[in-house]
């Protein structure tokens, strides 16, 4: 499938109305599809730490993907709840926003990026270069994920 990178931007979430639609995306298609006990917290702390920075993935001006870029360290950027719209998923997508992260991250100064990649997306990490290891992260791994990474070149 081509996916023309113009069509696309990664940019922080900003309306009220941008807001909305970052939680929806990340409550359908991570908490109620694979966290059924765990109830979505829109104002969870870990949202608002400075160096921690939501960000939306736009194609053609409409939200489709969410990413939160957290600073890990001096060089590392962890990227958390990572999620396409349920209807949009596997059509490539999800890579372009990993591509576009991974340069926002170079361009933050990163050049080594950590996952805690739920098993039922490791196959997706996997066919994007990521690798199991022992990457730096700002907590242990937690429970039933696994820790993936990559070097940024
Ligand atoms: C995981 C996710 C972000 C991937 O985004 P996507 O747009 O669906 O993925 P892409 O279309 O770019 O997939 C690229 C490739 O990854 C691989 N892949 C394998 N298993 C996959 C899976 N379960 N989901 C997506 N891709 C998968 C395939 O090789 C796929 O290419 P193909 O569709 O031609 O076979 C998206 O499916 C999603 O939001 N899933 C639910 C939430 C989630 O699991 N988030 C990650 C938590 S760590």
């Amino acid at each position: 499938m081509d996916h023309p990178l113009e069509r696309y931007a990664l940019r922080p979430v900003r309306s009220p109305q941008e807001w909305s639609v970052y939680h929806a995306i990340r409550r359908d298609a991570i908490f109620s599809a694979l966290l059924p006990g765990q109830a979505y917290d829109e104002h969870d702390p870990d949202e608002f730490q400075h160096r921690h920075l939501p960000h939306a993935l736009v194609r053609d001006g409409e939200i489709i993907g969410t990413v939160r870029i957290d600073l890990v360290g001096e060089a590392q950027a962890g990227l958390r709840l990572i999620a396409i719209r349920p209807d949009l998923q596997r059509q490539g997508h999800g890579s372009v926003l990993l591509r576009l992260a991974e340069h926002a991250a170079r361009g933050l100064g990163r050049n080594e990026i950590v996952i805690n990649a739920h098993p039922t997306s490791l196959s997706f990490y996997l066919a994007n270069g990521y690798r199991e290891g022992e990457w730096r992260d700002a907590k242990p791994v937690p429970a039933n994920l696994i820790r993936v990474g990559k070097r940024l070149s």
